[in-house]
């Protein structure tokens, strides 16, 4: 029996609405503009009908799936959080933790509030970082340094922020960088004490892979305009095709929509791609990664490692996702609900979603998530 409250990612994210601040819950919750495109991710879940086969022997089930050369312990990784520990403190250890004693990816983001070394040492096997390429390529250039050195074997470029997406529920709430608490936040703050503390006792979130870029004893603020020189208008297919040439290890295009920038990729030597649209808090007209997925599918070929993310909120999701042709899927806002909504929250999250998939293989009438294709997507 799961703890009440606690047996689906919805009610997850129930318990962390109440247990965080609203401007924090918001910044995790929200989308860009009307958030329609964050709804439609949704939607393409709930519209998806699978086709199930009965009378196959699924006694023996396993998640464990073969990706990018090694096998994980199940089909999903966490996608990168930038300012984690503003929606719990010291989110990224635990999260990082969470996915290694789980045996799944965890990806850190540029915007993280940790220091890639530090997630390096917590789980070096299990950590990818992802890239911002921002107005400085020398600070690019460190970074893809840093991270080498530090063991790092995949690298995720995130191609999707050529400009800052508009979260209206954060310009409503006043959460500007640095944090600059207002009158409003006071109730908040009180009315939260678990994570106020926690915050206190941690210290306010930085952005700590760039503190090595600010100047010494870099206030807060100094941060934030360096961060916000993070994501830039000038990443095109030179800028991709240098950062391949230099990085050795895996290289994998997160952001991508389109079939033909499915293609452009493969043919610059990408590894893979993560059909994604940030989870809807870029473009909010955007169409839903579960509808991109089939074309660029089609486009790529069968052999083409695909990875989506968007939307996925439980095991029978990533189900779908591999119905409409991903090899592979990343949670994003479903491990972090987790955290902000008790201690032990990334593994309890990440065990349901396995606990589900494992029963949506069932009740497909397949061992293997890797069995799922096309043949299982209801058509009338
Ligand atoms: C609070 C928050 C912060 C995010 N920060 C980053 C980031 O720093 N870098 C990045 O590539 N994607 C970032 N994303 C997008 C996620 O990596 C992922 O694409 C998205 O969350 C997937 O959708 P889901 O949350 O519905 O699973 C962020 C998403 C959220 C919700």
């Amino acid at each position: 029996m799961t703890a009440a409250g606690t047996y689906s990612i919805d009610s997850l994210r129930e318990k962390a609405r109440r247990r965080i601040p609203r401007f924090a819950f918001d910044f995790l919750d929200g989308g860009a503009g009307t958030e329609a495109g964050l709804h439609r991710n949704r939607a393409a879940f709930e519209n998806l009908r699978l086709l199930p086969r009965a009378m196959v022997d699924v006694e023996a089930r396993s998640l464990a799936t073969e990706f990018l050369g090694r096998r994980w312990s199940a089909p999903f990784g966490v996608a990168p959080i930038g300012m984690g520990n503003l929606i719990w403190p010291g989110a990224d250890e635990l999260v990082a933790a969470a996915a290694r004693d789980a045996d799944i990816p965890y990806i850190l983001s540029t915007a993280g509030t940790t220091a890639l070394e530090r997630i390096a040492a917590i789980a070096p096997e299990h950590a990818w970082f992802q890239l911002y390429v921002g107005k400085s390529q020398a600070i690019v250039d460190d970074l893809l340094e840093r991270v080498a050195r530090a063991g790092f074997q995949v690298l995720v470029v995130t191609v999707d922020v050529p400009a800052p997406g508009r979260r209206l529920r954060d310009q409503h709430n006043g959460l500007s960088l640095p944090l600059k608490p207002s009158a409003m936040w006071g109730i908040e703050l009180a009315a939260h004490p678990a994570w106020s503390f926690a915050t206190l006792r941690k210290g306010a979130p930085r952005f700590a892979n760039l503190e090595p870029y600010a100047a010494r004893n870099a206030s807060a603020s100094s941060l934030a305009t360096l961060m916000a020189e993070q994501s830039s208008g000038r990443l095109d297919l030179d800028l991709i095709r240098a950062i391949r040439a230099r990085w050795k290890g895996r290289m994998i295009l997160k952001g991508i929509l389109s079939p033909d920038d499915a293609a452009r990729s493969r043919d610059i030597g990408a590894d893979a791609v993560i059909v994604s649209n940030h989870g809807g808090r870029q473009l909010s007209g955007a169409l839903a990664t579960l509808e991109a997925l089939p074309a660029i599918r089609r486009k790529v070929g069968p052999d083409f490692p695909l990875i989506l993310d968007g939307g996925i909120r439980a095991g029978e999701d990533i189900a779908k996702a591999f119905a409409a042709g991903a090899n592979f899927t990343l949670v994003g806002r479903a491990v972090m609900y987790g955290v902000a909504a008790m201690p032990g929250g990334a593994g309890h999250a990440i065990n349901l979603l396995k606990s589900e998939l494992s029963q949506a293989c069932a009740q497909l009438g397949v061992v293997s998530p890797a069995e799922i294709d096309e043949r299982f997507v209801f058509a009338p």
